[in-house]
């Protein structure tokens, strides 16, 4: 499959483009706001994968040329700025096409991180109210930690929790979660569940924080 990942210059869209270059055949498409920034980390993922002997093509486009590329569109986007963002790809979208959400909202203080639940009741709602008819929205990887997906030579073995209200969009990414090596999807209902998900996050930067050692933690449900 074609995956783009808008605003794939920063972490989680890191994260997600290596993984997915180097363990699976899918085209990765690389978005950002600026097509300059879009192109240069295109070539600096493709140039990391092939050091690793993994043959691989990665391009970079401004967004809304990256999503026109592709059937499945990773928001990689801070969640103040998810509905901003399918706003302006939305021309780009057509029937069919699969938009994914990672966001989760977090304010921090003195004692650490707190999930912030948006009016709409979960980051990943404010992406179905914002995505046009015909474009379902799955929610899914917001528990990964960038770094850990970046270091390939760390071992996943952990869960994604997939939320959607469209079984066969929430299907498809799975099976492209699963993929990633060591990465294994979990159904955790429709979209009404994101907020349970979404909240998870700041806790296991939280632990993170408290626990010396401890580091990009992930969760394996056994
Ligand atoms: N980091 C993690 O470990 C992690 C894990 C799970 C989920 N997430 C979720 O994934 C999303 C991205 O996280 P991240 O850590 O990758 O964020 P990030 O590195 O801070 O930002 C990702 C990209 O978003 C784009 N961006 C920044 N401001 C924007 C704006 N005003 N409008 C549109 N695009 C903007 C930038 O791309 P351009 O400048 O190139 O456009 C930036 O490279 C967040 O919603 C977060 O909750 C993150």
């Amino acid at each position: 499959m074609r995956i783009a990942l808008l605003g794939g210059t920063g972490d989680i869209g890191e994260g997600l483009a290596l993984r997915w270059a180097h363990d699976t055949d899918h085209e990765i498409v690389i978005g950002s706001r600026d097509p300059e920034k879009a192109r240069s980390k295109a070539e600096a993922y493709e140039a990391e994968i092939e050091d690793r002997g993994v043959d691989t093509k990665i391009t970079g486009f401004e967004n809304g040329m990256a999503a026109d590329r592709a059937d499945v569109i990773v928001l990689a986007v801070p969640a103040y700025h998810i509905a901003d963002t399918i706003e302006a790809v939305e021309d780009s979208l057509a029937e069919g096409d699969i938009l994914i959400t990672p966001a989760t909202g977090m304010k921090r203080d003195e004692d650490g991180f707190h999930y912030h639940r948006p009016g709409a009741g979960s980051v990943t709602k404010i992406a179905v109210e914002a995505a046009p008819d015909g474009v379902p929205v799955v929610g899914a990887f917001h528990n990964l930690a960038a770094g850990r997906l970046t270091d390939l030579d760390a071992e996943l073995g952990i869960d994604t929790l997939v939320v959607a209200d469209d079984d066969s969009a929430k299907s498809t990414v799975s099976s492209l979660a699963e993929d990633i090596d060591g990465l294994r999807a979990l159904d955790a209902g429709p979209v009404a569940n994101a907020a349970e998900i979404e909240s998870v996050t700041p806790l296991l930067i939280n632990v993170a924080m408290n626990n010396s050692g401890l580091h990009d933690l992930g969760v394996r449900f056994d």
